[in-house]
């Protein structure tokens, strides 16, 4: 195993991102079962919709962590249940402290709120950072295959805006408390539920944003192939990232023609694939980059993911 996969697998939380297609979920399997079959515990999360996660490995899975090879648990979570789940659980959240006069409303609001525009995003990260508290103490390795770029990014730029947002919240809730409390309880403080769970909630948030983003726990890896956009994705996600200061781990580029096929239909797509191969080396220049052959077959077994580490080069 070469230097570059073992420092990847070394750390605590991996992120694989990049366009549909280009072999995220691919990636992020073989080095999930690479670090266990190097006695690592290890949780693979995939949020991809379109993952056959279960298929490689034979085992269905679903929502909680399923042992699916030893040492290696698997969660596949679909995003438009965590968002219907993660509506009920603020409904409940909520119930507990409005009158009843108003629940009728209230759920009402969390229904349209549903198909509002981030409120899927909020219930996947919301999922994530509860895994990331929750299971970091259960497994060494997390391996995330995210669903294609923008939305990865979001997610990371997400605990940002969230801070601001809660802080805002926090700050109207207590300025509303103090009030309160000078007229009705002269003064005495009052305990307020929902800015507990306000606070909870920025707690949280603040603690996930930190994990993500020290390089000692967590790394960024995007996948790509040797064409055109794909790599135009992988620097636009690249400079994002780095406007946020969050260095990238490692590039990988998959689907890459090995030299022994042959005919002139390939050695064009050769010729095609060198080219790109240059402006990944010029561009991504001084980032720590993994190569990945195309195999003869798509990825469906446990053998092929093997292959798949095996193969992999450094640069
Ligand atoms: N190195 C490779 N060689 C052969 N097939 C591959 C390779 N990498 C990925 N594939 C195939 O390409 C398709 C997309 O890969 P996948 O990992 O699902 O991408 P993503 O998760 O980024 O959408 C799958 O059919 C997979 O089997
Ligand atoms: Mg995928």
């Amino acid at each position: 195993m070469n230097q570059s996969i073992e420092r990847v697998i070394n750390k605590r939380i991996i992120f694989a991102g990049g366009k549909g297609g280009v072999g995220k979920s691919t990636t992020a399997a073989s080095l999930a079962k690479a670090a266990s079959d190097m006695g690592k515990r290890v949780l693979l999360i995939s949020t991809d919709p379109a993952h056959n996660l279960g298929d490689i490995f034979h085992t269905a899975l679903g929502n909680e962590p399923i042992t699916a090879a030893e040492g290696l648990d698997i969660i596949e979570i679909d995003p438009d249940q965590e968002t219907d789940r993660y509506i009920e659980q603020v409904k409940e959240n909520i119930q507990g402290h409005v009158k009843a006069t108003m629940i009728e409303e209230v759920n009402r609001q969390m229904d349209l709120a549903k198909s509002s525009p981030g409120a899927d995003e909020a219930a996947l990260f919301h999922r994530l950072a509860s895994l990331i508290l929750e299971e970091e103490q259960n497994y060494d390795l997390l391996v995330f295959d995210t669903a294609p770029t923008g939305h990865t990014l979001r997610l990371l730029s997400l605990p940002e805006l969230m801070g601001v947002w809660m802080d805002g919240m926090l700050e109207r809730r207590k300025k509303t408390n103090e009030h309160y409390t000078q007229m009705i309880y002269d003064g005495e403080p009052v305990d307020d539920p929902i800015f507990q769970v306000l606070q909870n909630r920025r707690q949280t948030f603040a603690k996930v944003r930190e994990i993500l983003l020290d390089k000692e726990i967590t790394g960024f890896l995007f996948v790509l192939n040797p064409e055109r956009l794909p790599i135009q994705e992988t620097k636009r996600a690249v400079e994002t990232l780095k406007k946020n200061k969050i260095p990238v781990l490692a590039i990988i580029i998959n689907k890459i023609l090995p030299e022994s096929v042959d005919g002139s239909f390939f050695q064009k797509r050769k010729e095609q694939q060198k080219y790109y191969l240059e402006e990944i080396d010029h561009h991504f220049k001084g980032m720590s980059k993994i190569y990945v052959p195309l195999l003869e077959e798509d990825i469906s077994t446990l053998s092929h993911l093997d292959q798949i580490i095996e193969s992999m080069t450094e640069k």
